[in-house]
């Protein structure tokens, strides 16, 4: 089954053609870091219009990629939650129409089902049950997957998202947008470790829960003081540290969902997925314990159209299309 996957919930828009869920066909991404790079985040309106802009042209080079005509196409899947209401209505509407005109089902799928489903594309056997940590720019989250569509929120962030977190972090150390990865590059630069003390929240009763917001906090304040006092800021200490941070906020949780649910396998999700030094304690974290640890390969850490194909393809047996009335929403739950 040929499913054509669309994702334009922020950013980037992507779209690609994947075969049963699990081998992708071809995946289209046209990013729009540029435009926003200006204004040091997303500005919605500008993602939508060139969310517009992208969206036909992007799905003619997936088709094209794949060796497919509109009419192999077996069904349309669609990111239709959480994200920027404007950018998710442009494929929304996208999708729709071309699900209308070929006649073939249009598969709704949230977004962060869809980061997860990234796992199915790079590793063949994976199966639910598992547990996935989803952490991207919008999402940060811990979740018991039964099944490939039915899952449960274990624990999730009280405030910012950790890649929320990565891009203030790396704005006010001056890095351009977004700023995840050249944080990345610039913490395995650091020659000094545990220089900056940053503060760990803890969730009272809460367990799996996690904060970010007074750690974002915390780092944009030393920048600033610095700033001020004209002290020199060791920045790449910092943006070890801060990384540290946001590693012992989200990797203990993730252990301790291990130990809660016995569940021994975990899948990495989304964006911040990519960094590397939360990768490597994941990896030495799951391997103390005995998990089994999935890490999808960085180019589908972050958004793109297969991961959502993949999604579709699991909703799509499980049922779950839409009519044409399917609408778009900035937050829904992923259960
Ligand atoms: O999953 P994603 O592409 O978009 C959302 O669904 O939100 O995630 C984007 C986020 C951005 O905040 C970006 O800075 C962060 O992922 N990111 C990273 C790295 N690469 C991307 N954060 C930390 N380390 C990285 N290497």
């Amino acid at each position: 089954m040929k499913i054509l996957g669309i994702e334009s919930s922020c950013d980037e828009t992507a779209v690609a053609v994947v075969e049963d869920g699990r081998r992708i066909l071809s995946n289209q991404i046209a990013s729009q870091v540029s435009l926003h790079a200006l204004y040091g985040g997303v500005v919605p309106e500008i993602a939508s219009r060139a969310h517009v802009e992208a969206i036909a042209g992007l799905t003619e080079q997936a088709l094209s990629d794949a060796d497919c005509k509109r009419d192999d196409l077996d069904a349309i899947a669609v990111t239709y939650a959480p994200g920027l209401i404007g950018a998710l209505l442009t494929g929304l509407n996208f999708a729709k129409a071309l699900a209308f005109v070929l006649k073939i089902p249009l598969i709704p799928v949230h977004h962060i089902r869809g980061h997860i489903a990234a796992n199915y594309l790079a590793f063949e056997d994976l199966k639910p049950p598992f547990l996935a940590l989803a952490i991207s720019g919008g999402n940060t989250l811990i979740a018991d997957v039964e099944d490939y569509t039915s899952m449960k929120i274990l624990g999730a962030t009280r405030d910012d998202a950790a890649g929320e977190c990565f891009d203030k972090a790396a704005r006010v150390l001056g890095l351009p947008y977004p700023g995840g990865k050249p944080l990345d590059d610039l913490a395995r630069q650091a020659q000094s470790q545990g220089v900056y003390k940053l503060p760990l929240a803890h969730v009272t009763d809460a367990p799996l829960d996690m904060s970010f917001s007074g750690l974002k906090t915390a780092v944009v304040n030393l920048a600033h003081k610095a700033e001020m006092t004209g002290k020199d800021l060791d920045r790449a200490a910092l943006a070890y540290d801060f990384t540290k941070a946001v590693s012992n906020m989200i990797v203990p949780r993730v252990t301790e969902a291990v130990r809660i649910t016995g569940r021994n396998i975990i899948c990495a999700a989304g964006g911040v997925a990519a960094n590397s030094i939360i990768r490597e304690d994941l990896r030495r974290a799951c391997e103390q314990i005995g998990a089994g640890l999935y890490l999808p390969p960085l180019n589908l850490c972050g958004d793109n159209g297969a991961m959502i194909a993949a999604q579709g393809y699991y909703e799509f047996l499980a049922g779950h299309t839409a009519g044409m009335d399917l609408n778009a929403f900035a937050t829904r739950e992923i259960a």
